[in-house]
């Protein structure tokens, strides 16, 4: 499924996730393109997205599509991965990312995907990187955990480090191989330091934001890139709690601040 946005360069690039994860990716895009204008979409009243079948999800993702359009965006970056496994294509997408940065960073192509129960049952990540590299042996894991411990703004500490060893500790026990870490899911970066410390020296983590902000800066580099006399910025909006998804926010994205009122929208 493709959603036709419009070649105006003025427009904001549309972003969508469940809640805060996507933030993780409209961060990294702020870093390299500060005179973008985004438009944030957390659809908390339906979250989360990772358990749900993956017709639900499709579904959910279109009508976050279909809202972004309505409002005028110029490019749409799914920063979900459920969402980017088992719909809407061809458009930027995190699994592409994620896939793309394993590939390239593993050297024993044992990679290890954490994600959502959603994204590991579509077998996405398998598909992707096996189309990149095809010694490489993929174990995703569901971590379903994690995206609440993000929402509620619980990124370290003794409960994330043995919510991480439960689902994560015998994949990335020594002597398995892995050295890559795919944080598959857009909330997952928010915990990054719990799992690299238990990933080891050893494990390089990959996170999908900062490729699918290269990806980002690709496609808009020549005629759709933001006017030089633009000044860049980010709404956010939520289908739900607009005021505790600023709280959160706030708290895991300090550099956010000074931001407008979250917008409350339905689909
Ligand atoms: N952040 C999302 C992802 O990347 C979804 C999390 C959820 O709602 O379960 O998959």
């Amino acid at each position: 499924m493709s959603f036709q946005t419009s070649a105006d360069a003025s427009l904001p690039v549309g972003i969508f996730d469940s809640g805060v994860g996507g933030l993780t990716v409209a961060s990294a895009i702020r870093r390299r393109l500060p005179a973008e204008r985004l438009l944030y979409l957390g659809d908390l009243a339906r979250q989360p997205y990772g358990p749900k079948s993956a017709r639900t999800v499709a579904r959910y993702a279109v009508n976050a599509a279909e809202f972004l359009v309505r409002r005028g965006i110029k490019a749409l970056v799914v920063a979900c991965n459920t969402a980017s496994a088992v719909a809407l294509d061809p458009i930027i997408g995190v699994v592409e990312a994620g896939a793309a940065g394993a590939a390239r960073r593993s050297v024993t192509g044992q990679i290890v995907v954490a994600a959502t129960e959603g994204t590991c049952r579509s077998g996405a990540y398998e598909r992707a990187i096996a189309r990149r590299r095809t010694d490489s042996h993929v174990t995703c894991i569901p971590c379903p955990l994690f995206v609440a411990l993000a929402e509620e703004g619980l990124t370290d500490g003794p409960i994330v480090t043995a919510v991480a060893r439960h689902y994560l500790g015998a994949a990335l026990a020594a002597g398995d191989n892995a050295d890559c870490l795919v944080l598959g899911c857009t909330h997952f970066p928010l915990l990054a330091p719990a799992l690299a410390r238990l990933a080891g020296p050893g494990v390089q983590l990959v996170d999908c934001a900062e490729v699918t902000a290269e990806l980002l800066t690709e496609a808009l580099a020549g005629p759709l890139a933001a006017p030089p006399t633009q000044t860049g910025g980010l709404t956010l909006i939520a289908t739900d709690a607009p005021d505790r998804f600023a709280r959160i926010a706030q708290k895991l994205f300090p550099t956010l601040d000074g931001l407008p009122p979250v917008e409350l929208a339905d689909l």
